[in-house]
């Protein structure tokens, strides 16, 4: 029998959703004929110190300018703390599970508002200002979600860097962005191994004058490097600071963070966004996408250095007082039921983790789910990349008991929160499909020239106008903004991803159509691989594409020519993984070096990375025209040497 393909809403859960069918589609069409009086009416679900009069002022055209609720007041801080202090200061804001299993805390909404308090009296005392960048690198600790909302409690743009980075890349970041403080642990703790975080600072600072403080969370207790007057521990600061701080007045389009992502070409860009539109944008998706209701226990498996985090362990969730479930361990230790044990431990109703974790847990079979309960399971999310038809079915049936609808989010760095989605009450799903489109968002599908493609379709993803939890700018560089997302199709926010439209109006991400890969849902520029190969003085030149993998989704497939008289051998291999894990981290592992005496190129030198991606698929009788090549014999030189490997 084959599997099924449609799992329309249920009754249940349309009864005691949000919105139900109907409901999504008058809102939808408001949304988008009125988007001023939508957003207008929506904007009111947080705080605002003075409210807005102005809703919607953007353009996707010449300069491309996003400004949202732009003059009205408020602070983030206040809006997931503070407000929620008079009905809920007693209410778990935080369950934090630790890596070990015998450590959890619990975390009220009245201990959140002294811990961001303190901090941001503390972030005040080190001469922190409205507007100053703070750079935060730690793992996943209370610390660092007190870390997010004190720098927005003072007005302090943030920029968190994800525990996985090497000192080099943290170096960027925090140079990028100048940084004069960064907040870290003294180490992280993940499956049981230590990750030296104060060294990696250490390391970056060496070349970062910047830097004036550093502040260090004790976590491990590990010996680590001091520097006087420069590092303080974070007990000791914050035990010396009022309990007690008042929010900075924000204007709606003030900064609230930037987080560096992959692109198709350099280096990372600091996205940025701001702070009325965003917070705005990251509760209501937080709410309707998972028909979040007060009361319910929501975790969400991501780390704080990416995005998802952002939006959706802190913002979105502490916005809408909710308890958000803070994990810093693996899904695989102690065991590979951890998750579900975790769902059981602290009754989690709602649950968002990313295909890569489902692909890795599907492998061990049913036996390590089935022996937890997961009763308390309602709903569960996807994120990250798309999810495979089998992944689907096996997280909905044998996760899920069959009865949790499953929301398969697609949203990116950029756009702030999920654009295209399922609403559990209203829209049935496919298997590996996102489904439709979230309020206020119009996606269009084009061909190559622009032109737009109607009906049941495949093509390029573009978004037509904006929304309010879209970035506003590349920090530092607004000509870069322009060019990477408004200059390929003239007047429209272009994703990089490529989508089919289905019969029904359905949209199936099909993934990156330019030069960024997504490993195990972790968004790396090919570019930047590159680089980090060509910086190893044996190496002339190197090319990298993705490929299938079955775990990671995509894997990191290197194409690497060595200087003349370079032997290639498997000891030069192992040292160039290993250099590339200690220039980028270990997320950007090379899973496969070829070696390449030639790489295909056009006869003006550009490589044909169409080809090694075909090369690299094994996909050798699908190649396509290969007539501009240079030299075709390259060509036959790599498909025989990859056949080889097998
Ligand atoms: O290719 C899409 C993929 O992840 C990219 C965005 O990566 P990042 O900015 O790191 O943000 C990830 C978390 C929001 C997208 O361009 N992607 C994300 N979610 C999905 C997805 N692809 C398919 N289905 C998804 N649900």
């Amino acid at each position: 029998m084959s599997s099924p393909t449609f799992f329309p809403v249920t009754e249940d859960v349309a009864a005691s959703a949000w919105v139900d069918e109907a409901k999504y589609k008058a809102m939808y069409e408001q949304s988008v004929k009125d988007p001023e009086g939508f957003w207008g009416e929506h904007g009111k679900r947080i705080d605002w110190f003075s409210p807005y009069t102005k809703v919607k002022n953007t353009s996707f055209e010449g300069d491309v300018s996003i400004r949202w609720f732009e003059d009205g007041t408020t602070n983030v801080s206040h809006n997931c703390v503070d407000r929620h202090l008079a009905t809920r200061g007693d209410q778990t804001a935080i369950i934090w599970e630790g890596d070990n299993p015998a450590e959890s805390a619990h975390i009220t909404y009245r201990e959140l508002h002294e811990k961001v308090c303190r901090l941001a009296n503390v972030l005040k005392a080190q001469g922190v200002k409205k507007g100053d960048r703070v750079t935060i690198y730690l793992p996943m600790i209370p610390e660092a979600a007190y870390a997010m909302l004190a720098c927005a409690r003072v007005g302090a743009i943030h920029s968190i860097v994800f525990g996985g980075f090497s000192p080099d890349s943290l170096y960027d970041r925090i140079v990028d962005c100048e940084s004069k403080l960064v907040i870290t642990a003294d180490e992280g703790l993940r499956g049981g191994r230590k990750v030296p975080l104060k060294a990696n600072v250490d390391k970056a600072l060496e070349k970062a004058p910047g830097v004036t403080s550093v502040i260090v969370v004790k976590r491990t207790g590990g010996d680590i490097a001091w520097k006087e007057g420069r590092d303080h521990w974070y007990h000791e600061e914050t035990a010396k600071v009022a309990a007690d701080n008042a929010p900075e007045v924000m204007g709606a389009e003030d900064p609230l963070f930037i987080l560096y992502t992959s692109g198709s070409t350099g280096k990372p860009k600091g996205v940025l966004h701001t702070t009325g539109g965003y917070l705005v944008y990251a509760a209501m998706t937080h709410q309707y996408v998972f028909d979040y209701h007060d009361g319910d226990i929501y975790w969400c498996t991501a780390d704080v250095g990416w995005v998802t985090g952002h939006s959706y362990i802190v913002y979105g969730p502490l916005a809408n007082g909710a308890t958000t479930l803070m994990f810093e361990g693996i899904p695989n230790y102690p065991s590979v039921s951890r998750f579900w044990e975790v769902i059981d431990k602290h009754k989690v109703n709602i649950f968002y983790t990313a295909p890569t974790a489902i692909r890795a847990l599907m492998r061990e079979g049913e036996g390590p789910v089935k022996k937890t309960s997961r009763a308390s399971l309602r709903l569960l999310g996807s994120v990250g990349e798309p999810i495979n038809p089998e992944a689907w079915l096996w997280y909905h049936g044998v996760v899920g008991d069959g009865r949790c609808p499953i929301v398969d989010t697609w949203w990116q760095t950029e756009t702030g929160g999920i654009l295209i989605t399922p609403l559990p009450g209203a829209i049935g799903q496919k298997p590996g499909s996102a489904t439709l489109p979230f309020f206020g968002v119009q996606p269009q599908v084009v061909d190559n020239e622009g032109t737009i493609l109607e009906g049941a379709t495949e093509g390029n993803l573009c978004i037509v106008d904006s929304w309010p939890g879209q970035m506003r700018t590349v920090f530092g560089d607004h000509e870069r903004f322009i060019q990477t997302y408004f200059s390929t199709f003239k007047g429209k926010y272009f994703t990089g991803d490529g989508c089919r439209r289905d019969e029904d109006g359905y949209y199936w991400i099909t993934g990156r159509v330019d030069d960024v890969i997504n490993v195990s849902g972790h968004r790396l520029g090919t570019a930047e691989i590159e680089s980090a190969l060509v910086a190893h003085p044996k190496v002339a030149e190197a090319a990298v594409v993705g490929y299938p993998h079955d775990l990671k989704g995509q894997g990191i497939y290197a194409y690497v020519t060595l200087n003349a008289g370079e032997d290639p051998t498997e000891e030069l291999r192992k040292e160039l993984v290993t250099w590339v894990r200690k220039e980028i981290g270990p997320i950007a592992t090379p899973d496969l070096i070829q070696w390449a005496p030639g790489l295909p190129k056009t006869r003006s030198g550009k490589i044909m990375r169409r080809i090694l991606r075909k090369i690299a698929a094994n996909e050798h009788e699908a190649l396509g025209d290969t007539s501009t090549l240079a030299d075709p014999n390259v060509v036959h030189d790599l498909v025989s040497s990859r056949m080889n490997r097998g």
